[in-house]
């Protein structure tokens, strides 16, 4: 008890040490004003960390679907144009506001940019659901990735994806242009 203590408070104290060595290191380094990196900045309204894809009619998404969720909703859900317009229909209905003519660049939009056959998927940042619906991959298979990148970093080419124990690779091969790493 009393050893467990002492260990204790000794490794507190050399964590401290250490973190007054660094701060002393990162601020005096041959007089030169190092000072620690600046936050990134917030991002503006309006732009998210995953971004639509470019195309026609993308800011008219942009200004009419990002008032009440972000659009990464959108990418996160590939539809066909069935399906997006049943969605666009059910957003009107919740007060999503544009005219007809918007809402029809929209589901062209939406139609083209976002649906199963193009979206582009981040394989670093995708969750199992992602990786499934742009791939075509099984739960088991998506999970494993999502497994995998978790235990062993970054991926950084289709390579490295092959090395995922029970991912077909064939799948991957066939949808090869749209991942992204
Ligand atoms: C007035 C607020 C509002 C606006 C504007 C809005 N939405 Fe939504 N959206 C919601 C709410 C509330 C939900 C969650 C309710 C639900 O899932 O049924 C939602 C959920 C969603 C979902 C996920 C649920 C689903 O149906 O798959 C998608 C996709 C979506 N919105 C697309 C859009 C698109 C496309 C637009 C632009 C045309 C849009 N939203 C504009 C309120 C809005």
């Amino acid at each position: 008890m009393g050893m467990t203590m002492l260990k204790g408070s000794l490794g507190t104290m050399v964590s401290t040490v250490l973190m007054i060595v660094g701060m002393a290191c990162g601020t005096g380094m041959n007089g030169q004003t190092a000072s620690p990196p600046p936050p990134p900045p917030p991002p503006p309204p309006g732009q998210h960390a995953v971004e639509l894809p470019p195309g026609q009619g993308r800011a008219t998404v942009l200004r009419v679907c990002s008032k009440c969720h972000s659009p990464l909703i959108l990418v996160a859900n590939p539809r066909t144009r069935e399906a997006w317009e049943e969605t666009i229909t059910k957003m009107a209905g919740l007060g999503a506001q544009a005219t007809d003519d918007e809402f029809g660049e929209i589901l062209d939009y939406l139609s083209a940019n976002v649906s199963p056959q193009t979206v582009k998927v981040n394989v670093n940042k995708a969750t199992s659901s992602m990786l499934q619906i742009s791939l075509g991959l099984t739960d088991k298979e998506g999970d494993a990735v999502v497994a995998y990148r978790l235990k062993n970093g970054e991926f950084k080419t289709i390579d490295d994806l092959k090395k995922v124990a029970g991912v077909d690779a064939k799948k991957l091969d066939d949808h090869k242009e749209k991942i992204e790493f």
